[in-house]
């Protein structure tokens, strides 16, 4: 097998300057623009992958029992002495009752929220704070709508890393941000939105030396990658028509192009899916963008309900754009009603996501009104978060009074055996 050490390093995404793969930058010294890291494709392709990958699945410990580093010849890092829980594994299922709700009867879900902190965050972190650790940082630190925030905590924890979030405040879900208070980070809430958050963030690390972990960081997305990789190997490496995500700093939609683009050139994958970006009606630069071409990014003030992708200017826009457009994908939005009856009918589906996972299967249903997904299309949607994230927004939706279509109000009754049998007889 290729010496990842010998051959790894980081290149400006703009001006193609080198920079040593253990450099704890994550921005370009000549042009400031984003670093990637490059490593040649691994010497083995196709079937000798998909046998070493199928050989590792059902390990009990160590890395091959990680999702992540269970793929790791497809990774452009080293697997040693990794920081996992494992992470990953997550399961691919049919979306039940949701699949009707989105007019798309075969649609199938990737689960992120069941990795361990509950978001595909687990899989990015992995790798940044084995890189962490490996650089010997003495603390780590990221601007988040929650998720990056709870999963870093938690890592740094493992890793004994001190941990320093950046949350805008008033903006961040419960369940996210009592993990990061949880799991022991230095919890700043920043009277500003997101993208003041990863502006400070990154000012910070820049002039404290703390190493920073927002997917700007390109270790974090050799994790994101294996989302894809792994879905892929559970699809027989059979691959969908659609993947459907939903879009907030674009990390992950450059990822999962990064991840299909690899697939495709190891032989692991005969064609490649279509991307389907999603984002909220009221935080779409991105979408607006690729209505017009994808010419420079406009970003915008973000306003919606989903508050993980609450982002009016994304750091991976450019790495985000190659993704759509080598998949010959579409970057749709969806609005915060119909994202809310989504989430509404997969929770009732027994699945349960976030509000932004939900996005996801919403933009699938907008697509197959539009005409865009085709009748029968193979789709597989991507919920990025697990339905506790988010407590407040479930209870508000189904609260007596608020009459939404897919309501299910608490009844408070006596502790009587008629008022029991009344709310069972109920509609
Ligand atoms: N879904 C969830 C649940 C998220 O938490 C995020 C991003 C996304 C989707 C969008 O992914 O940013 O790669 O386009 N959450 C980040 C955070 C911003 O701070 O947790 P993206």
């Amino acid at each position: 097998m290729h010496d990842v050490d010998a051959i790894l390093k980081m290149r400006c995404s703009r001006c193609e300057t080198d920079v040593e793969a253990d450099s704890s930058r994550t921005a370009c010294p000549a042009c400031g623009a984003l670093l990637e890291l490059a490593a040649p494709r691994p010497d083995m392709r196709g079937d000798e992958l998909r046998r070493i990958f199928a050989k590792r699945r059902g390990a009990i410990g160590g890395r091959d029992a990680s999702g992540v580093w269970r793929f790791r010849e497809m990774l452009a890092v080293r697997g040693n002495d990794v920081i996992t829980f494992p992470e990953g594994n997550t399961p691919l299922i049919h979306a039940g009752r949701a699949s009707y709700w989105a007019g798309c009867p075969t649609l199938r879900v990737k689960h992120e929220g069941l990795n361990p902190t509950g978001s595909f965050k687990d899989r990015g972190m992995t790798v940044g704070i084995t890189q962490a650790k490996r650089l010997g940082a003495p603390a780590v630190a990221c601007a988040s709508t929650g998720n990056t925030a709870a999963s870093m905590a938690a890592y740094a924890a493992r890793a004994g890393i001190r941990a320093l979030v950046l949350i805008p405040a008033g903006k961040v879900a419960m369940g996210k941000l009592a993990q990061a208070l949880a799991y022991g980070a230095r919890t700043l809430i920043v009277r500003g939105d997101f993208d003041a958050c990863l502006a400070l963030a990154r000012s910070a690390a820049d002039a404290l030396g703390v190493y920073l972990l927002n997917s700007v960081n390109p270790y974090r997305l050799e994790g994101q990658k294996t989302i894809v990789l792994e879905m892929l190997e559970q699809c027989g490496w059979d691959a969908p028509d659609w993947i459907a995500l939903p879009a907030g700093n674009l990390g992950n939609t450059a990822a999962f192009g990064m991840a299909l683009a690899a697939a495709r050139d190891c032989g692991l994958i005969r064609r490649v899916p279509r991307l389907l970006a999603v984002q909220a009606e009221g935080a779409a630069p991105f979408a607006h963008a690729f209505d017009h071409g994808f010419g420079a990014l406009e970003p915008i003030t973000p306003n919606t309900v989903a508050t993980a992708i609450n982002i009016g200017d994304p750091a991976s826009y450019d790495r985000a754009v190659r993704s759509i457009r080598e998949t010959n994908g579409v970057v749709t939005t969806v609005r915060d009603d119909e994202i809310l009856e989504a989430k509404a009918a997969v929770d009732a589906a027994g699945i349960g996501c976030e509000p932004a996972s939900a996005a996801s299967v919403a933009g699938v249903r907008r697509m197959v009104r539009d005409g865009i997904i085709a009748d029968g299309a193979d789709v597989v949607s991507v919920l990025t978060g697990n339905v506790l994230k988010d407590p407040e927004t479930a209870v508000r939706y189904h609260a007596p009074m608020a009459g939404h279509a897919l309501s299910n109000p608490p009844i408070e009754i006596d502790a009587t055996l008629d008022d029991v049998k009344r709310a069972l007889d109920r509609a």
